[in-house]
C-alpha cells in the first residue's frame, strides 16, 4: 500500500531511550529492564506512524508500552514521537514482531496486546505472511497475563472473519467482546494512521477484542 513520506528525523534526536533493535533488547526481557519499573506492559504489534502508541502512553502513564514496527523509517519516527512528548513509559523496537513474541516476550508477563490494521496481504499465496496467524495466537495466549486483552481491529473484513474463524480454536481467548465506537473529535483523536484514513474514506472497521482467561 502506498505511504505518505515520512517527515525528515532530525539527526541530532537522541532514540537511544526509545529506540531499539531486538538483538539490543535486555535479557531475560523483563519491565523492570526496559522501562525501569514495574507496570501493566502493553504491547503493539505494527506500530506504522505511532499514533496509537504515543497516544496511549500519554493517556495512561501508569502503564508502559512497547511497540514494534518491522520498517526501521517508520519505527524511529515512532520513537521520535516518543522522544519529542518525552514519554519515558514507551518504547520501540524496529524488528520482526513475530520474532518478539516467539523469541523475548515473557510468559504471562502482558496486560494487553494490540493488532490495528495489519497488512491485508490480498493475493491467496501471500496471505501465509499475514501476522495474525495459528502461531502468533499461539504466542499471544502465551505471553497474556489471565485477564489479559488481545485487541484487533481491520478494515478488510475477510481478513477480519478469517481471524476470527482463527481465534475460536483458541479457547483461553474469550470473545469477541463488544467494541464500542468512538466519535474522534480531533484528528489525533483517531486510535490509528490507518483508521483515520480509512474512516475518512468512510470505510467500514472492524473491531474485536478477546480476554484471555485463567
Ligand atoms: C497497514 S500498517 C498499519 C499501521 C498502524 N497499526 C495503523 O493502524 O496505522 C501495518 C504495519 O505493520 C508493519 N508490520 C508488518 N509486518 C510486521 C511484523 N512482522 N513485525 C512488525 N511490524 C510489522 C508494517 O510495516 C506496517 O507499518
Amino acid at each position: 500500500m502506498a505511504r505518505r513520506a515520512l517527515r525528515k528525523l532530525d539527526a541530532e534526536i537522541d532514540l537511544s531511550r526509545h529506540l531499539y533493535t531486538l538483538e539490543q533488547l535486555p535479557t531475560p526481557l523483563t519491565c523492570e529492564a526496559l522501562f525501569g519499573r514495574e507496570a501493566p506492559w502493553e504491547v503493539e504489534m505494527g506500530s506504522g506512524k505511532g499514533l496509537f502508541i504515543s497516544s496511549a502512553a500519554q493517556a495512561r502513564p501508569e502503564h508502559n508500552f512497547l511497540g514494534i514496527e518491522i520498517a526501521r523509517k517508520y519505527a524511529a519516527h515512532c520513537a521520535a514521537r516518543l522522544q519529542r512528548k518525552k514519554l519515558m513509559n514507551a518504547a520501540m523496537i524496529a524488528g520482526d514482531g513475530l520474532r518478539l513474541f516467539r523469541e523475548f516476550l515473557p510468559t504471562a508477563g502482558i496486560d494487553a496486546v494490540h493488532v490495528y490494521f495489519p497488512d491485508p496481504w490480498w493475493k491467496a499465496r501471500h496471505r501465509k505472511r499475514r501476522v495474525v496467524n495459528e502461531a502468533f495466537l499461539t504466542d499471544v495466549v502465551r505471553v497474556l497475563k489471565p485477564g489479559g486483552m488481545l485487541h484487533f481491529w481491520t478494515d478488510v473484513e475477510e481478513y477480519f472473519q478469517t481471524s476470527l474463524d482463527l481465534i475460536r480454536g483458541f479457547p483461553l481467548l474469550d470473545g469477541p467482546l463488544p467494541v464500542p465506537e468512538q466519535t474522534p473529535e480531533h484528528d489525533l483523536d483517531y486510535r490509528t494512521h490507518f483508521e483515520r484514513r480509512k474512516r475518512k474514506d468512510n470505510l467500514p472497521i472492524y473491531r474485536s477484542e478477546f480476554r484471555r482467561l485463567a
